[in-house]
């Protein structure tokens, strides 16, 4: 069996096992070169290959690219909006952006037709995206089975630069749905160097390591590719935000999430339900605190709600000290959620339209 399988269940933490293993270096190393990001500056994302040379373009002037996929798995959750937090920072600072929707990858590895796919992508998807300040104008978005003949080409003949050997040993099974869909999520993650994007350039694909084994083939394919020059592609790792109840969340689990389209009662009846690490008797948890690591209201807080560091830190305080309870804690999130929610839909309701349209002028599925 392959140690990380991008298309199984994902394994929560033994991070600093897997870097090892695989060379990712720590993010703290770069910290200083990074914008000053939520997600960097609470460990979020704790690792990186080769971030540094995109940073070194940035520093010159040169061109230097972001690339990421949709995988339409249902709903959009919390756990979505992590990589979508990620394209505005590198938007931010000065990245081509692209998108890849990764409808070829559904069909073959889901079980979903094309239409159910793009029709995930565009109300599940896009239409979040739009609503959390991604400028589709802007960006290279593209759905994988209308990638073009270049693309689909160059997926298919990258497999003269891997060995069965190396696709077992990274991915288990080599069944040809699946590699297939590797393939094209290769040609995905080097579209920004393709020769009619400008060409070679330092590209990051900021990925859960569920991903790392694209990232290692493809690296592969742009180091022994001969019929153009690509710079190997650098990677970023961010944690998974556990589920509510504790574990992972999961789009079958409906408890385990929160929808950015739940409305603000059920998402306060989740938090409600939510696995605390509060102790069980007010007298003991006022004796000995909260297991703050292990409360998932908290991981709401820290990745999505609270931007404010010095506000997190006080919770993180008084909850671990005892002086906050659950109940109290569950209230703060209740709060923000309502906050959040409200704004948020209401955005995303100005920008369905706006998608729509933007697929209707620029795709044609027929
Ligand atoms: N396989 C990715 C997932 O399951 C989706 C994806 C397709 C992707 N193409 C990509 C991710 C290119 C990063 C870069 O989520």
């Amino acid at each position: 069996m392959a140690d990380i399988d991008p298309w199984g269940d994902v394994e929560l933490g033994n991070y600093s096992e897997k870097m090892d293993k695989f060379g990712i270096e720590p993010i703290e190393e770069i910290e200083e070169r990074l914008p000053d990001h939520r997600f960097i500056r609470r460990g979020i994302i704790f690792g990186h290959r080769d971030l540094d040379e995109l940073l070194d373009a940035r520093d010159e002037g040169d061109d230097f690219a972001m690339i990421t996929g949709i995988m339409p798995s249902g709903v959009f959750h919390f756990g979505h909006k992590c990589v979508v937090d990620q394209i505005k920072m590198y938007q931010e600072m000065g990245a081509e952006i692209t998108i890849a929707a990764a409808d070829i990858e559904a069909y073959n590895t889901r079980n979903m037709s094309l239409e159910e796919a793009r029709e995930l992508v565009v109300e599940e998807y896009l239409k979040n995206y739009v609503a959390l300040g991604i400028d589709l104008e802007n960006i290279d978005f593209y759905f994988q089975s209308q990638a073009g003949n270049d693309h689909l080409a160059k997926a298919a003949m990258f497999g003269r630069y891997l060995t069965q050997n190396e696709m077992e040993a990274t991915y288990g099974n080599a069944d040809p749905a699946k590699m297939s869909s590797a393939q094209v999520q290769y040609a995905d993650i080097l579209r920004p160097q393709f020769s009619e994007n400008g060409g070679s350039k330092p590209t990051v694909v900021p990925v859960g390591i569920d991903q790392d084994p694209h990232i290692r083939l493809t690296r592969e394919v742009a180091r022994k590719y001969r019929d153009q020059e690509f710079v190997k592609p650098a990677s970023t790792y961010n944690k998974f935000m556990r589920g509510l109840q504790g574990g992972k969340m999961s789009s079958s689990k409906p408890k385990s999430y929160i929808a950015l389209t739940d409305s603000v009662e059920e998402a306060k009846e989740k938090i409600d339900q939510a696995k605390t690490g509060g102790k069980d008797s007010l007298e003991e948890h006022r004796e000995k605190g909260a297991d703050v690591e292990e409360d998932m209201v908290f991981e709401l807080l820290a990745f999505h709600l609270i931007k404010d560091d010095e506000e997190l830190e006080r919770i993180r305080r008084e909850y671990s000290s005892g002086e906050m309870l659950s109940g109290e804690l569950k209230q703060i999130a209740k709060e923000k959620i309502e906050e959040f929610l409200t704004e948020h839909q209401r955005k995303r309701e100005e920008a369905s339209e706006e998608v729509e349209q933007y697929i209707e002028e620029n795709f044609d599925f027929n």
